[in-house]
């Protein structure tokens, strides 16, 4: 057992699941972090949309809602960062409790439904980590107020607001704990979306690669509509999966009823068949990213054979510890040697070929 398990995590434990996570935010936005260098295996590096990312191991999405923790995520090891998802105005989420463990699935179950201080708070934090820092990679990911009037609005404003200072932005259509954001991925929708915050980026920064972020609910019709509607509109790259609303029968914890999305182990298997399949509609053309149950290398691998450039962790980051970028990285460093690989973009998608 390592410090984290055996003293950090039984107190992180003990306490109600968002303030652990208040405090992790803090503690983090604070420097208080172990330092783990990004680019300790050269093997790691992979180049994508022009940019050199240290390890292809990254921070997912809704961790740093307000973008507080940069520097802390990155000190983790994490090769590059998603923060967000925020949205245009300020607004509380869903009431509490929201956010709960399930300890013996190894999984998280969360309906935050987008808490967020709103894209000004937000660019302020950016801002200011960028004034000192260029290289690091940051990805941002927007979504909708709740009581929106005019989704697609809500989605181009935030496209437009950050585009010249992130790396890449997402469009969020995947949570599951906004009433109705998920119908952006029907198809006649999500042509209107995506031909709104194309011309919104191109407006502003067309060097900033601009990716959709999908459910891993999605029937195999549906995922080939997105995969050729994405391409249509000169999309950069596709982030599968977020949580799933699906609870499959093999749950243990007694939390597992909880309404909300599912993340952590049960979500690899089907977020990577989901992936693997998205690869082949795609013809391997399109970045992806694959993220959903990684807690080891050989799952970043399995990720990576089934065609993902780049992978993303959250729940494992819960019940592995900040050391757990850290792990990845040397686990999978381990998994490529170990099938003659000297790069990780060699065995991107080698499962199929
Ligand atoms: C507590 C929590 C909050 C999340 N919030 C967001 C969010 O705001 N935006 C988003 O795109 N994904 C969000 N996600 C989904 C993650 O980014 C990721 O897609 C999902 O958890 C699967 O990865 P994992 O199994 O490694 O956790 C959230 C996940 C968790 C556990």
């Amino acid at each position: 057992m390592n410090l984290y398990e055996s003293f950090q995590k039984p107190l992180l434990f003990a306490l109600p699941a968002e303030i652990s996570h208040r405090l992790a935010v803090r503690a983090l936005s604070l420097g208080m972090a172990p330092r783990y260098r990004a680019d300790q295996h050269t093997q790691l590096r992979i180049s994508l949309w022009g940019k050199e990312f240290p390890n292809p191991i990254g921070m997912a999405a809704g961790f740093d809602k307000d973008c507080e923790a940069l520097a802390g995520l990155h000190s983790l090891g994490f090769g590059f960062v998603e923060a967000g998802t925020v949205t245009p105005n300020p607004q509380p989420g869903n009431p509490k409790p929201r956010l709960f463990r399930l300890p013996e699935d190894r999984a998280i179950i969360n309906r935050f439904g987008f808490n967020s201080r709103g894209h000004k708070e937000f660019r302020r934090h950016l801002e200011t980590w960028r004034s000192s820092e260029r290289a690091k990679i940051v990805g941002v990911n927007v979504g909708q107020n709740k009581e929106s009037t005019n989704a697609i609005a809500d989605y181009s404003t935030g496209v437009a607001i950050f585009a010249p200072l992130a790396d890449y932005l997402v469009v969020n259509i995947s949570s599951p704990n906004t009433p109705g954001l998920r119908d952006l991925q029907s198809i006649e929708k999500l042509r209107v979306l995506l031909a709104a915050v194309r011309e919104a980026r191109d407006a502003v920064s067309s060097a900033c690669p601009l990716l959709v972020k999908i459910a891993p609910d999605l029937g195999s019709s549906e995922l080939e509509d997105i995969a050729r509607t994405v391409q249509e509109f000169g999309i950069d790259g596709i982030i599968a999966t977020n949580t799933t609303i699906d609870r499959p029968s093999i749950l243990k914890s007694t939390q597992a009823s909880e309404t909300g999305g599912l993340s952590g182990e049960p979500l690899f298997t089907p977020s990577t068949k989901l992936l693997a399949d998205l690869y082949q509609f795609t013809d391997g053309k399109i970045p992806l990213i694959g993220v959903g149950g990684i807690f080891t290398g050989r799952d970043a691998y399995e990720k990576i054979l089934a065609g993902a450039s780049l992978v993303q962790i959250y729940t494992s980051l819960i019940y592995r510890g900040p050391g757990a970028a850290n792990l990845i990285c040397e686990e999978l460093a381990q998994c490529l040697a170990e099938d003659g690989y000297t790069s990780v973009s060699e065995a991107v998608g080698a499962k199929h070929h």
